[in-house]
């Protein structure tokens, strides 16, 4: 059967990790095909908060596979911790998680270099997690990159020649590190990554299709980060569009099926970069402060505002989506009043369209809808919702041309109302 896409619309955090977790019983196989430890996926049940960074989120859902894809950047010694704490918590991956040989290795060097780099910027800086993102998938396309399948024939010395030349790149930055003690955790990681099956994921996702089973990719970050399309170059440095799960995965266009495309009643951003919307206000505080906006991984306070229904609106054409999923309805319940920007003013000009840039002379053009001014924390059907919310979500539907089939009022599993 067909793969059935799941991506970010915004700038990350839209909530992917708990929507997957929601929709793994409909699938057999869930596949993350981009990106790295970048990612923060948090999924909430029965009391417990998981934050997933390179493991897929269809892991939590029964004996279903786990694949990561071709198109993911792996760092072993942060895979490790991740299977370590999982595993303490009683969830065996073994037999479940499966990585492709093609996915690339985030060497130590390269989470230096990354650091590195940022420092160098000084204010122009991109904000990356630091993670070493932006220089494994530049020696990806370099042609200089350590793929996983490296690990089982003449690694180390594919491994030192990747090293010495990074670290003539750090002698340039006069950047200084400890490279013994993060190769030791590196190392050890290493040696985890042996413990799982090793291999071409490409053959395992096209036999999938084939069969009578279903596949769900799993994307990380968000359309506005895309190398391409996002706020370059305020941008990650991976393909985080639908088109992402073709070359991340190996599947050809055609095998496409449902793209889900994912986003916040509201919107945020973390790290640097235009954010026409943002709010520094109460508003923007309240939506932090209700919204628990502080980033998965870095900790980092996410900056918050309205949504911004242009930016949407191309996010929605770039992926092709079929159906939208709206998350942390919850947080604008106390509003008296909800904005959404519906175009920009550009040098005095109305702009609808998203133009190639969104910095400077720009000003969002809002639109102002009721609020509803109810906890709908607690509601689980389509019949509860308050009327000023769905004269909401019938503008969003109306203005992006996509039904809306679920509405997420929580971070737990149940709190999600399929429509
Ligand atoms: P992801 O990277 O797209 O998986 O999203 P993150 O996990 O980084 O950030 C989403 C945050 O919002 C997490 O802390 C979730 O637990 C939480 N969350 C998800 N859905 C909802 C929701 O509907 N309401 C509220 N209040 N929180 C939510
Ligand atoms: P998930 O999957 C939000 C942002 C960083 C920075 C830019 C580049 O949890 O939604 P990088 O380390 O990738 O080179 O950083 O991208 N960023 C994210 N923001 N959610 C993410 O992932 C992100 N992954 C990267 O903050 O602005
Ligand atoms: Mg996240």
């Amino acid at each position: 059967m067909k793969v059935d896409v799941l991506l970010g619309l915004q700038w990350g955090d839209e909530g992917k990790g708990k929507v997957v977790d929601v929709l793994t019983p409909h699938y057999d196989l869930v596949a993350r095909f981009q990106g790295g430890p970048n990612a923060g996926h948090t999924l909430e049940f029965e009391g417990e908060k998981y934050v997933l960074r390179s493991i897929p989120s269809g892991i939590f859902q029964g004996n279903k596979i786990n694949v990561i894809g071709n198109g993911v950047v792996l760092d072993p010694a942060l895979f490790k911790a991740e299977v370590e704490a999982l595993e303490k918590s009683g969830h065996i991956l073994t037999d479940r998680l499966k990585i492709s040989k093609k996915a690339h290795l985030i060497l130590p060097t390269h989470r230096l270099i990354d650091q590195a780099g940022e420092e160098a910027k000084g204010s122009g800086k991109i904000g990356t997690t630091g993670k070493g993102i932006g220089p494994t998938y530049t020696d990806k396309i370099g042609r200089y990159g350590v793929r996983v399948g490296d690990i089982l024939h003449d690694f180390k010395a594919k491994y030192q020649a990747a090293i010495d030349r990074h670290k003539t790149m750090l002698a340039q930055y006069n950047f200084e590190y400890d490279l013994a003690s993060l190769e030791k955790d590196w190392f050890e990681g290493i040696e985890c990554l042996k413990r799982f099956e090793l291999i071409d994921s490409e053959h395992l996702i096209n036999k999938t299709i084939q069969s009578s089973k279903k596949i769900l990719a799993e994307g990380a970050q968000g359309t506005m980060l895309d190398i391409d399309f996002g706020s370059y170059p305020f941008v990650t440095s991976s393909n985080t569009i639908c088109a992402g799960a073709c070359t991340g995965l190996g599947v050809a266009p055609r095998y496409i099926g449902k793209v889900y495309g994912i986003f916040k009643a509201y919107c945020t951003r973390v790290g640097g970069g235009p954010f026409p919307t943002e709010l520094h206000d109460e508003i923007g505080d309240l939506m932090r402060k209700r919204g628990n906006e502080f980033g998965s991984v870095t900790g980092r306070p996410r900056r918050c505002g309205w949504i911004d229904l242009v930016a949407l609106k191309y996010a929605v054409m770039i992926n092709g989506v079929t159906q939208l999923i709206m998350m942390k309805s919850d947080v604008l319940d106390t509003l008296t009043t909800i904005k959404a920007c519906v175009a920009y003013k550009i040098d005095g000009k109305i702009v609808k369209e998203f133009p190639f840039s969104i910095e400077g002379n720009l000003e969002p053009v809002y639109t102002e809808l009721p609020g509803w001014q109810k906890d709908m924390s607690g509601i689980r059907s389509e019949s509860e919702l308050p009327d000023a919310f769905r004269t909401y979500l019938n503008f969003l539907e109306k203005t992006l041309q996509v039904p809306i089939k679920i509405v997420s009022v929580g971070p737990d599993r149940m709190q999600t109302i399929m429509r």
